[in-house]
């Protein structure tokens, strides 16, 4: 073939690149960190104000059965590498600072693959799994930039991390320790990192942005409770005075904060003229804690049952919202059966990238079903084998039946907690301040009071609380179709079912590798690294 032909051929080629590349929608995913099922205005909760999250919710899809794992650091695990993290070893507790657990190296992240296909990749936030080396952290695991924490959270204002043994500076811009960040609200500062990001970037390629919010997670210890803090104590009792528990207030302010900072990133795309070319995906890691002795009722999975840590529905029936432009089913209730470890594929299909190319996961696409609200092809989830307790959950038959198999912590998370948030001291729903909102704003809907009221109204979560459950139970199952709130066990009036659920338990089982949660290194102590929390395991740890 003559030379000429074969430029002109490589230049059409790469004309057709180039043009496809352009189509590659942006990704911007935002993970809120310990958000209750409650703690949204959409489900009907008047206590909370999240007009943004509200409007991103009445503009896209509500996934009313997304579920996540029961904890942060699985959670973060298995949307990273759309796998159950059974597989990954990540099954067992969050990691507290200085365990030298980590992403095996022979997975790969949802960043790796997106950089495969031309993007831009950034982490803003918590981190959390991992950080003994530098080459186990975020910039070595598909992030061309992280500006954030390692650790499973920080202290609001002074970026300290406490363990329950040791305590350190916790707050990086790349791999540069960020002093200065020191005093400034964390939220605000991921907030402005996100949208400078947004400006910045150049938008011939591709950009996913992850914001791992610290909010609304407990930071300070103040005695022996973690609180959530506000940002301004006069504003919070200005605009919050009718919460009476002041750690619910204090929630409810950086829930708020929170709010402010969504509205304000899909703002700056909207600004930046990229949003329709742009998929929001919001979502919190797992539930709330909303009783227990380190975080006594700041957060409601009302009506759900059991909260953060447990395999009850509080625990992982998560908040989840999708966004795109050119999505067909807006302002409803998708319940199609969905799982963390879909996003991985479900972004790379919507990044143009061929599935076959991921090789084995846990995760499905689910890109149709988001856009279109075709039927999933999900038919169960596995909730979770915690080996050290012993306790499992699986969810089978198109989503309808729930098996948890042993007790954990002795019941201790297995309860009902969580305030409704609908008392008349907890005020209207502020319908205008929802229309209003950036959010809102940004996607140009017109969307008036009477439409919100109404999608609002199919939203609401409707009660289903009984008084009566069985407290803790070896073996329970429940009929999540007719029973959500999980108060009557099954097991022994559906033995068949059991008996099948307990052997695909046994598959997942005999296919796990064991928890990686392990013992704390002394040698990972700030007290030798300058007060800083660093890789300690590194041969120049700072
Ligand atoms: C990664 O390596 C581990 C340990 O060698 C192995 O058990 C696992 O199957 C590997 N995973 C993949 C996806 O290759
Ligand atoms: C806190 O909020 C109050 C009331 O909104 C305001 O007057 C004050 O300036 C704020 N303080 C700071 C430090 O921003
Ligand atoms: C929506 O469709 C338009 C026209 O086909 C396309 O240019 C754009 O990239 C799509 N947006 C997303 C987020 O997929
Ligand atoms: C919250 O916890 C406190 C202390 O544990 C308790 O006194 C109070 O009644 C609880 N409030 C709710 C709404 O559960
Ligand atoms: C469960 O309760 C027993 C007896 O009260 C106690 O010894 C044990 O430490 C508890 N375990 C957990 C995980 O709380
Ligand atoms: C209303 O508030 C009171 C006092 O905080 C609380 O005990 C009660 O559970 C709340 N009721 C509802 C329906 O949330």
């Amino acid at each position: 073939m003559p030379h000429q032909t074969l430029i002109i051929i490589n230049l059409v080629l790469l004309k057709i690149i180039l043009a496809q590349s352009t189509n590659q929608p942006n990704i911007l995913l935002i993970l809120a960190d310990d958000l209750g099922y409650n703690d949204v205005g959409y489900r009907g909760n008047n206590q909370v104000k999240t007009p943004n999250i509200d409007a991103l919710a009445y503009n896209g899809a509500v996934l009313e059965r997304f579920y996540t794992l029961p904890m942060c650091t699985p959670s973060r695990a298995a949307i990273l590498t759309g796998k159950y993290p059974i597989r990954t070893g990540f099954q067992g507790l969050p990691f507290e600072g200085g365990e030298p657990g980590h992403l095996p190296e022979n997975v790969s992240t949802l960043p790796e693959q997106l950089k495969k296909l031309g993007y831009k990749t950034h982490l803003v936030g918590k981190w959390h799994l991992g950080f003994a080396y530098r080459n186990v952290t975020p910039l070595a695991k598909g992030f061309d930039s992280h500006y954030g924490y390692y650790n499973g959270l920080i202290n609001y204002f002074d970026h300290i991390y406490q363990s329950s043994t040791m305590t350190g500076f916790d707050f990086r811009d790349n791999f540069r320790v960020d002093r200065k960040s020191k005093g400034e609200y964390a939220t605000d500062l991921f907030t402005n990192r996100a949208i400078k990001i947004i400006n910045d970037h150049d938008y011939r390629k591709p950009m996913f942005l992850m914001v791992n919010h610290v909010a609304v997670h407990t930071g300070k210890v103040v005695g022996h409770q973690g609180i959530v803090e506000e940002r301004n104590t006069t504003s919070m009792n200005k605009n919050f005075g009718y919460i009476k528990d002041v750690n619910r207030r204090r929630l409810v302010d950086a829930l708020k904060t929170l709010d402010d900072s969504i509205g304000n990133i899909i703002k700056a795309l909207s600004e930046k003229d990229v949003l329709d070319n742009t998929i929001i995906f919001f979502l919190s890691d797992n539930g709330g804690p909303t009783y227990g002795e380190l975080y006594p009722n700041y957060s409601s999975n009302w009506p759900l049952r059991g909260i953060k840590i447990s395999h009850f529905e509080g625990a992982v029936r998560g908040t989840g919202i999708f966004y795109s432009k050119n999505m067909t089913c807006r302002g409803k209730s998708n319940s199609n059966l969905m799982h963390m470890v879909d996003l991985l594929p479900t972004f790379y299909s919507a990044a143009g990238g061929n599935l076959k190319n991921l090789g084995q996961l846990d995760g499905i696409n689910q890109l149709d079903v988001l856009m279109y609200n075709k039927k999933t092809k999900r038919k169960e989830v596995l909730i979770n084998i915690e080996d050290v307790s012993g306790s499992a959950a699986i969810i089978r038959e198109n989503g309808r039946y729930k098996l948890i198999q042993g007790i954990q912590y002795n019941g201790t998370y297995d309860s009902y907690g969580g305030e409704t948030g609908r008392n008349h001291s907890d005020g209207p729903y502020d319908f205008k301040s929802v229309i209003n909102s950036d959010v809102n704003q940004a996607f140009g809907t017109k969307l008036g009071i009477d439409s919100v009221k109404k999608l609002r109204e199919d939203l609401r979560t409707k009660n289903c609380r009984k008084a009566k459950y069985e407290k803790s139970c070896k073996l329970c199952l429940f009929d999540l179709e007719n029973d959500p709130c999980e108060t009557t066990n099954l097991a022994k009036s559906k033995r068949g079912l059991t008996n099948e659920m307990i052997d695909r338990l046994d598959y997942f089982r005999s296919e796990s590798v064991p928890q990686q949660h392990t013992k704390v290194d002394p040698k990972s102590n700030p007290k030798y690294y300058g007060g800083v929390w660093t890789f300690w395991l590194d041969k120049k740890p700072l």
